[in-house]
């Protein structure tokens, strides 16, 4: 019977999935593709100094960064393919990256361009070839392919922060998958518990909503409004534009999410798969109080701390969780998880590279 309830009350607002014998969440009707821009975030740009080997494990696997001469960003599979050894504890030469074991030094395409015991006189041999990645580079992210074949177009990314300059960046890595760590971003109605004496206060535990938009094929935004539960009956559709609301929330699939606080402030997230188990949280915060950006960029660093401070608050509840999302039970405020799953679960590149089950 609550079954039953609860699909006709998304049915209301959006319609229901359809699959499985029950729901496996509120999707919208219009269709969404995915596919033709497979990129995900993967990396803050500072992250990779010019002359030093960076590793990372992101997509379930073992990376090292690097920079050429020209200061674009390489990446291959940390694995030396001679015998092995870590090409992140090596040296970038020239432009190239350096094997510490024996000195083979490859180029952005995995391509052996010199091996020492060979001397520079003779062809090194194609089959030493290691692992590379097509990456992307634009404002201070960086982007990874996990498509198929070749990237159409660069990666979207939030086009209404252009006049905002000074933000603060913090991250550090939560032990969960990585659908966990988006759909906490996603939830409007854990406020008034998990921050309720900060963002959470005033026990308004009752939601309206959530008013959600599709954007375009990979973009939605969302906002909800909050009340206290005086037995009234929450009114589950809002005829508004998210984005006429005050506070209003963006995705961009796979993995950025921006919450616009005001036109002046605003809080932006990138969730970077490390494996099926963990997840690097990207969060920089952004204001333009004064317009001038050394000073932005200050009171950004001291605001940050409040952000960290709520994070960790997430972080609590959100490592708690089962990492598999199969048996979630969904209601109708949960449509914003909804859709992002719609569009996870036609992803099947990402889902097969990070373990991640829905059947
Ligand atoms: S293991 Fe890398 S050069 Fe031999
Ligand atoms: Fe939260």
């Amino acid at each position: 019977m609550a079954l039953v309830r609860r699909i006709e009350l998304v049915e209301e607002v959006i319609g229901c999935c359809g699959i499985k014998d029950g729901c496996l969440g509120m999707f919208l009707k219009d269709p969404v593709v995915v596919g033709s821009v497979m990129w995900i975030a993967i990396l803050a740009s500072r992250e990779v100094k010019r002359n030093k080997p960076y590793r990372a494990r992101r997509m379930g696997e073992d990376m090292v960064f690097w920079r050429d001469g020209d200061g674009k960003i390489m990446a291959l599979g940390n694995y030396c393919p001679h015998r092995q050894a870590l090409l992140s504890q090596g040296k970038v030469v020239n432009g190239l990256i350096q094997c510490p074991y024996h000195g083979f030094e490859f180029d952005g395409t995995g391509r052996v361009v010199y091996v020492p015991a060979m001397g520079r006189s003779q062809k090194p041999p194609s089959y030493l070839k290691a692992k590379s990645y097509v990456l992307y580079e634009q404002h201070g992210i960086v982007w990874m392919w996990y498509g198929p074949g070749k990237p159409e177009a660069p990666p979207r990314f939030f086009d209404d922060l252009k006049g905002l300059e000074a933000y603060a960046e913090y991250w550090e890595t939560w032990n969960i998958s990585f659908p966990r760590a988006v759909e906490n971003q996603l939830d409007v109605f854990h406020l008034p518990f998990v921050h309720y004496n900060t963002i959470g206060r005033g026990n308004r535990t009752l939601i309206n909503g959530v008013a959600v938009k599709q954007v375009d094929d990979l973009t939605f935004v969302w906002s909800a409004v909050a009340e206290k539960d005086l037995g009234q009956k929450p009114r589950l559709k809002l005829d508004i534009d998210p984005r006429e609301a005050g506070v209003y929330l963006e995705f961009i699939y796979p993995n950025l999410w921006q919450n616009h606080i005001s036109e002046n402030m605003r809080v932006l997230a990138f969730f970077a798969p490390v494996d099926s188990q963990r997840t690097v949280i990207y969060i920089r915060f952004y204001v333009k109080p004064t317009g001038i950006k050394g000073i932005d960029a200050v009171l950004a660093r001291l605001g940050m701390f409040f952000n960290v401070y709520i994070l960790h608050q997430d972080r609590r509840v959100v490592e708690s969780q089962n990492p598999g999302i199969i048996g979630d039970k969904l209601i109708a405020p949960d449509v914003p998880i909804t859709i992002f799953r719609r569009m996870l679960l036609k992803d099947k590149e990402l889902l097969n590279r990070l373990g991640i089950k829905v059947v």
